[in-house]
């Protein structure tokens, strides 16, 4: 059994105040086995995390599009920000990667929609179904809907931007995995356990945001 965190933010993040050495400690504490380091269109310190704890860490990426963002996992290099959806999945393919929507159905969060993901369906390799940051329920359940109706491997996530969110929403995979397909193999028997974050907690996005304003907080 594995539990995996694969939605969190660090100080590579400008709406994160996360230390790269903390996140791998607070992980070990609280039992968290794989974790997808995934900064807003950033790779610089899911890698430097990586190299710290390679057991540990999935090189991770939250990249915008033009559209909406999607997760990539398994990434080399970095997908530039604001390339169509369908650039973006080509991309990561390309470098043997893996990539799929986060809060698909959020339009506060550029969640992609319906449109655009009916439009880039066979290229999407699962679809986050909860994500402990939508605190419409509606959204997440749409998402949910959407992955059955695909038949898309789901994945359930905190969307950690303070240690204290790490882990609280995981997905649980019944065995470990050897390459990228294989933990696409592996979703499908995953166990989804989800835990909305407090209302208050995007608060302290927003307060990252300002301290690093004043050239604090950065890597
Ligand atoms: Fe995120």
């Amino acid at each position: 059994m594995l539990d995996l965190e694969l939605h969190s933010h660090t100080r590579y993040s400008p709406d994160s105040l996360s230390k790269l050495a903390d996140v791998i400690t607070h992980c070990r504490k609280i039992g968290i086995d794989r974790i997808a380091i995934t900064d807003h269109s950033e790779i610089e310190g899911a890698l430097l995390a990586h190299k710290m704890a390679p057991d540990l860490v999935i090189v991770g990426e939250e990249v915008m599009t033009t559209q909406g963002e999607l997760l990539c996992y398994f990434l080399n290099e970095l997908i530039p920000p604001y390339l169509s959806p369908e650039e973006a999945c080509d991309r990561v393919h390309d470098q043997g990667g893996i990539i799929g929507p986060s809060h698909p159905f959020d339009p506060r969060r550029s969640g992609l929609g319906r449109n655009n993901l009916l439009r880039i369906a066979d290229r999407i390799d699962f679809i986050e179904v909860f994500n402990a940051r939508t605190y419409d329920k509606s959204k997440n359940d749409l998402a949910h809907l959407f992955a059955e109706e695909l038949g898309k491997p789901m994945i359930c996530c905190s969307d950690a931007h303070s240690l204290k969110e790490t882990g609280i929403s995981r997905t649980r995979l019944q065995r470990d995995y050897t390459s990228p397909q294989d933990f696409l193999a592996a979703l499908q028997q995953a166990e989804l356990l989800p835990h909305a974050s407090s209302a208050s907690i995007s608060l302290k996005s927003t307060a990252a945001t300002i301290v690093k304003g004043f050239g604090f907080g950065k890597p």
